[in-house]
């Protein structure tokens, strides 16, 4: 620039001063982009999906309470966790979102969400919940996963990707799991079982206290379903469609204190689940709204009824069948009151056993009327029989003369 050289001193010393302005700016762009360029190698070594958060930033579709350590992030249409989520988080909600896959590791940061202890993905639209999906939540003791149609549950959703027989134990103190049964369920495997298998993975949920699955349209709980649950204190299994406990093993619950059972399907308890109930020091139980069949079943059940503490509601609990002892209160019922023989409702089978007998006796009659007329049907037969041969060959006869033009005529003649 030869013109910029005829310039003064003083425009000279302007331009240094630019150029030197224009090496700081260009420092600091390159010293910045080079600790972004070692910050993205540190997170993607460590195989961790998010960027480092801006300490104390807020996603956009959120709302954060740094006080309350709260962050919602609620009814927005979500389709995925947002990345940035600041690390003071210890309540995280994101509820009435359309998450619909959870994958591995979907709350895994760097540095991690330490304090995380509540996180709520009600009514989130998740389908499926990938194996080790809430790892690496050192703190997390209360999970919500209700409202949500499951139908692909990993059963190492709560136990971690690793594949070890028995695996450190979940934080979780709580978990959350009412009316997550999906609309249609891969034939492959029962519902009941996919939750049980999540249940029992690893021996994880150790530290377990409170277990819900209420509105689950369970048939029954797989044998070993709540083995592996020894802190459990509170189960909530109201409002499924369970027929029978008969199987299902209690015995290892031994700090349970509330069980929740109304609004099923259970038809009689039989003397085995009796008797573990009454085994477990604490427990209180609660029957209500079932379907209890009063026959010579029950008798062990309404005798244990009368002097056991453990049924919180055993005042409200009813007959529902047989027709006969419908609403009636089941400690009011004597064993006398107890039988079984009425399959059908004793007016029904009387008119059943007259209408058999009408039947049968019909039945002898005709056998009897074929039998004296043997001769006589055999004469009939041998009478259609000829009668038969006899049109027959009238036919044929009728046939060959129409064929024989000089038997026609013939006939026509004799006709005439
Ligand atoms: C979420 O989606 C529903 C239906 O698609 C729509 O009515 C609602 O306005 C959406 N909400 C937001 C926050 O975008
Ligand atoms: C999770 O959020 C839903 C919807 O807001 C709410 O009904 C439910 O009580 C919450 N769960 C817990 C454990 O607070
Ligand atoms: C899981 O087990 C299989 C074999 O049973 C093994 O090949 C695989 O490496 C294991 N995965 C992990 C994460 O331990
Ligand atoms: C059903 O389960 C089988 C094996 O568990 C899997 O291969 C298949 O993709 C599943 N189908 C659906 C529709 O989820
Ligand atoms: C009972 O469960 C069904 C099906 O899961 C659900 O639609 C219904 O709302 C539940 N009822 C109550 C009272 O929770
Ligand atoms: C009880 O728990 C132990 C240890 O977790 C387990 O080995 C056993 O199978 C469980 N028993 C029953 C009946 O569930
Ligand atoms: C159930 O237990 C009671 C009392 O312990 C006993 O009298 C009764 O015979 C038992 N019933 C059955 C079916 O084993
Ligand atoms: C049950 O038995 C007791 C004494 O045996 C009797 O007083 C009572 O009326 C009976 N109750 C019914 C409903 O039969």
């Amino acid at each position: 620039m030869p013109a910029g050289c005829t310039r003064g001193p003083a425009a000279g010393d302007g331009r240094l001063r630019l150029a030197r302005l224009a090496l700081v700016l260009l420092g600091w762009v390159s010293s910045s982009s080079l600790t972004s360029s070692a910050s993205f190698s540190t997170s993607s070594a460590s195989a961790v999906s998010a960027q480092p958060p801006p300490p104390g930033l807020c996603p956009p579709q959120c709302e954060c309470s740094e006080a309350a350590r709260t962050v919602k992030c609620v009814n927005r249409n979500l389709t995925e966790v947002p990345a940035d989520l600041p690390t003071y988080v210890r309540n995280l909600f994101l509820t009435g979102n359309q998450l619909s896959v959870l994958p591995a590791g979907a709350f895994a940061r760097q540095p991690p969400l330490a304090d995380l202890a509540a996180l709520n993905l009600s009514g989130s639209g998740l389908g499926e919940v990938s194996p080790g999906a809430f790892e690496h939540l050192p703190s997390l003791r209360q999970l919500d996963l209700s409202h949500n149609p499951l139908a692909r549950l990993s059963s190492n959703a709560f136990s971690g990707s690793g594949n070890a027989s028995i695996v450190p134990p979940s934080p979780l103190v709580e978990l959350i799991l009412n009316h997550i049964v999906p609309l249609r369920m891969n034939e492959s495997r029962s519902f009941e079982g996919v939750v049980a298998a999540a249940l029992q993975a690893g021996q994880a949920l150790r530290e377990l206290r409170r277990l819900e699955l209420a509105s689950n349209h369970f048939l029954y709980l797989p044998r070993n379903a709540l083995a592996h649950l020894p802190s459990l204190r509170h189960l909530d299994l109201r409002n499924n469609s369970l027929v029978s406990l008969t199987y299902l093993s209690f015995r290892n619950l031994t700090h349970l204190e509330s069980l929740h059972l109304e609004d099923n399907a259970l038809k009689v308890l039989h003397n085995g689940t009796l008797a573990e109930w009454q085994g477990l020091a604490h427990v209180k139980v609660f029957l209500d709204s079932n379907p209890w069949v009063c026959d010579c079943h029950m008798t062990d059940m309404v005798a244990w009824l009368k002097e056991t503490e453990v049924v919180q509601d055993k005042n409200r609990l009813t007959c529902a069948y047989p027709e006969k002892m419908r609403h009636r209160v089941l400690l009011e019922l004597n064993s006398s009151d107890l039988d079984c023989d009425p399959i059908l409702p004793p007016s029904l089978q009387t008119s059943y056993v007259f209408l058999g007998i009408v039947l049968a006796l019909i039945g002898a009659i005709f056998l009897l009327v074929l039998y004296l007329n043997r001769k006589g049907i055999k004469k009939w037969m041998h009478n259609i029989r000829d009668a038969c041969r006899d049109h027959m060959e009238g036919y044929h006869y009728r046939y060959e003369i129409n064929a024989d033009p000089r038997l026609t005529n013939l006939s026509s003649n004799s006709d005439v």
